[in-house]
């Protein structure tokens, strides 16, 4: 980091960026600044404008007005991607933009071998210069491994290694945690600080609090695309910074209630499938919320499968309401009144080119049907505009592809879509990654209300605060068992988190 030898040098400086999607104002005379070798939080809850802000500096949008834009010193009249990436600014998107059939290398050196014909590409030093990069960030890969084989965590260093070959002095990182596990997380912050130590100005976006406020030196808060402050780290709690980015106190206490004398919902006796699960015995009652922690591959999700007919397990049964149950399909499942909000939102759980309400209606579209058997656009709209306001959902019109929405609110929108079918049994599955601060206390209040009116509800959860606030009961799986049950009135966050961590 650049702090010897007199002031300290900008990597960016906007001034006044304003953009707007047809009635949205995304951002709203927003200043930004980050320093060489920084690295810079960019926090706000969702729909605030941060991948936007990202979209500018990169060039893929053109803001409506801005008072200034400053690359490293050079000051812009706007930015087009090659401009921004000849100035070494790079972003690694959520989805990574690489090449799954090309080996690691090649990935690695792509933009190097772009416009070369394949007798023209020096493999051997492309292979050479990709092993270099990797070693400049501390990892060894397989450069001869095709991309597809390799877990997301790694794709993620292959991303990296490649904004580090076109010489990238600015990297953007928008919720690069999200999918990841708290042991790659802790790999990726390495990266990171390596990266900063090198002088690479990095900036870091994550719905992750702790993580904000670990890995960045100044954090910029933005809330409804308007600049908040901009805050040291030191010093700041995550209470403090969640306020911040919501504009009110959030406050988490242990809801758990003894619901021992409830009628059992769901019940599973010796559930077990090879491989995945083995030995469950899990009971959740009427009005109830079970969370289920457990590392990731512990089978959490494995078992959320078999509970929605979408494996058969092969041992033990599973009853609803008493009876046998034994979904042979999802469509079976939801049938009976299950109900599934899966880990893998984003890609299974919509239709990214159809619009919102059709997205938020499509589980439920008998029972929007008129009395011609039509599909009733009226209702439709009453539906996803309840949801709207219930969820606190932002959106322009209900008419825009869902891909307009940000990341956070795309989750809402499923979480809509299945609370529309009336479930009996809810199972969320890391309901909250990407979901910011008060949109997480919104949603657990909702699913208060849920378990007050009767629903049983499975919270799978990797954050263990999260689990213990809001549930129950929380029981602790391990390599496909389940290996305790806590008492969240009675457990520590910290007593749960070394039961699951150590
Ligand atoms: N291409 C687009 N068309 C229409 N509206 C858009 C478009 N891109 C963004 N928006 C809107 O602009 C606002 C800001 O979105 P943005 O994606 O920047 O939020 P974000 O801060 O990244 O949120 P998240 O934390 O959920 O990812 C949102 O209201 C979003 O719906
Ligand atoms: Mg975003």
């Amino acid at each position: 980091m650049p702090e010897s030898g007199g002031a300290e040098r900008h990597a960016l400086r906007l001034k006044a960026v304003s953009k707007t999607f047809g009635g949205v104002k995304a951002l709203d005379g927003v200043d930004f600044e980050v320093l060489e070798g920084e690295v810079h939080c960019l926090a706000g809850e969702n729909g605030c404008g941060k991948s936007t802000l990202i979209k500018i500096v990169t060039g893929v949008y053109k803001p409506e007005s801005a008072g200034l834009i400053e690359l490293f010193g050079e000051r812009l009249d706007g930015i087009t991607p090659v401009q921004a990436r000849d100035r070494g600014v790079s972003v690694i998107w959520q989805d990574l933009a690489l090449f799954a059939n090309m080996s690691v290398a090649e990935n690695i050196a792509f933009d190097a071998m772009v416009g070369l014909r394949p007798r023209g590409v020096d493999y051997r030093g492309m292979k050479k210069r990709a092993g270099a990069t990797l070693e400049r960030l501390g990892v060894t890969l397989d450069l001869d491994a095709a991309l597809s084989t390799l877990p997301i965590a790694q794709r993620q260093v292959v991303a990296i290694a490649r904004s580090l070959m076109n010489d990238a002095r600015l990297i953007f990182m928008d919720e690069p945690t999200a999918s990841l596990t708290q042991s790659e997380t802790d790999r990726l912050l390495d990266i990171v600080r390596r990266l900063s130590a090198d002088g690479v100005a990095i900036v870091f976006v994550s719905h992750r609090l702790a993580e904000v406020l670990e890995i960045a030196r100044r954090v910029t808060v933005v809330r409804d695309g308007r600049l908040v402050g901009v805050y040291p780290t030191e010093g700041m709690t995550q209470a403090r910074l969640g306020e911040l980015m919501t504009g009110h106190m959030l406050e988490d206490s242990v809801a758990a209630r003894d619901m021992s004398s409830a009628p059992a919902v769901f019940e599973a006796n010796r559930l077990g499938r090879p491989g995945e699960f083995e030995n469950i015995d899990l009971v959740i009652r009427r009005g109830e919320v079970v969370g289920l922690c457990g590392l990731l591959g512990a089978g959490r999700t494995e078992l959320a499968h078999a509970m929605m007919g979408m494996s058969e397990p092969a041992t033990g049964e599973m009853r609803l309401h008493g009876d046998v149950y034994r979904p042979t399909s999802i469509r079976a499942a939801i049938a009976h009144g299950m109900a599934y909000v899966s880990e893998d939102r984003l890609s299974l759980g919509l239709l990214q080119k159809q619009s919102i309400v059709d997205n938020a209606s499509i589980s439920v579209l008998d029972r929007l049907l008129d009395g011609l058997g039509l599909i009733s656009n009226g209702k439709k709209l009453g539906l996803i505009r309840g949801w709207v306001e219930k969820l606190g959902i932002k959106i322009g019109l209900p008419d825009d592809a869902i891909s307009t929405l940000s990341g956070g609110n795309q989750q809402k929108v499923v979480l809509a879509k299945w609370l529309a079918t009336e479930p009996k049994v809810l199972i969320l599955d890391s309901p909250t990654v990407g979901v910011d601060v008060g949109a997480r206390a919104g949603l657990f209040r909702i699913v208060r209300e849920l378990a007050e009116q009767g629903l049983a509800i499975l919270l799978i959860s990797d954050e263990v605060t999260e689990a213990l606030y809001n549930s129950d009961r929380v029981l602790h799986m391990v390599q496909g068992r389940i290996a305790g049950e806590y008492d969240p009135s009675t457990t520590s966050v910290q007593a749960l988190e070394e039961a699951i961590y150590e």
